[in-house]
């Protein structure tokens, strides 16, 4: 399945989100095109549902993955960096980069032709006190703090999806350090990365987005574009059709 480019000059970013409770997941509840290694951690789950979602979203991945690449979801071989992060090699000029996230039900998974990216879907919940004063930087604190008490909650998601997107796109996990760069907190659609530590890039070069997800749910993808100007493009279930979406 080709990445296609429409519109001259924009590149596409494929967004796939689907259910890890859906009938088609129960069906990858099987695992059939797991590694040995996706296997035995699938069977480290102490709750059967979670070692199912995890089944589900592998094979989601697989599936979808294969389908670029023209090749069988079980003869796929992934490739780990320090952080734990997976990708898929360098397979050619453009390289097929993706990143998977999750939360309850929900899988997320972003696609992209040599656009290195990171997701993070996260179910709307409420949260302790003081996690945006651990996690947030001065910046991110003050914004979250100017919203009425009603918006404190999505405002503190999308800070939340946007930093973990870019930590993810990144790739270094838990070891960059989380005031390093300022997100916005807005809801309109704009570049929601403010700030970055010269050492780390240029602001310029990445582009921090929103991701329209299921209601109770909030999502952002942060892309290394480099200048470069993308469009997301929402392919929905893995089983589905793709339709084109709006950047938000
Ligand atoms: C893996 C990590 C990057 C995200 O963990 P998480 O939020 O629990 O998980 P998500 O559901 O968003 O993503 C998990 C997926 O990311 C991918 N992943 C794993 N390590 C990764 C890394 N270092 N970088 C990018 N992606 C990674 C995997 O595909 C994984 O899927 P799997 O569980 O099927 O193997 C975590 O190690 C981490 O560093 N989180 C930062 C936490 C933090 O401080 N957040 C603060 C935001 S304000």
């Amino acid at each position: 399945m080709p990445v296609v480019d429409p519109v001259a000059g924009v590149r596409q970013i494929d967004i796939w989100n689907w259910s890890l409770d859906m009938p088609c997941g129960e069906d990858a509840g099987t695992g059939a095109s797991l590694s040995q290694d996706e296997l035995e951690r699938a069977a480290r789950f102490v709750k059967p549902r979670d070692a199912r979602r995890y089944r589900a979203g592998r094979t989601g991945l697989r599936s979808i993955l294969a389908d670029y690449l023209g090749t069988a979801p079980q003869d796929l071989r992934f490739s780990y960096n320090a952080f734990g992060k997976p990708g898929l090699g360098s397979m050619g000029q453009d390289p097929l980069e993706f990143n998977l996230s999750h939360s309850a039900d929900q899988a997320l998974l972003a696609v992209s032709r040599g656009f290195p990216l990171g997701v993070d879907i996260e179910e709307i919940k409420p949260i302790a006190e003081d996690v945006a004063g651990h996690f947030f930087s001065a910046a991110e604190c003050t914004e979250l703090r100017s919203y009425p008490a009603a918006d404190q909650m999505p405002a503190f998601y999308r800070c939340w999806t946007r930093k973990e997107a870019f930590v993810k796109a990144h790739g270094a996990g838990l070891s960059l350090a989380l005031d390093r760069f300022d997100v916005s907190l807005s809801t309109r659609p704009q570049q929601h990365l403010r700030r970055l530590d010269p050492a780390l890039g240029s602001v310029q070069d990445w582009t921090v987005m929103n991701i329209t997800v299921s209601k109770g749910f909030c999502a952002a993808v942060a892309i290394l574009t480099e200048g470069q100007l993308v469009q997301l493009r929402y392919c929905g279930e893995w089983r589905g059709r793709p339709r084109i979406a709006s950047m938000t």
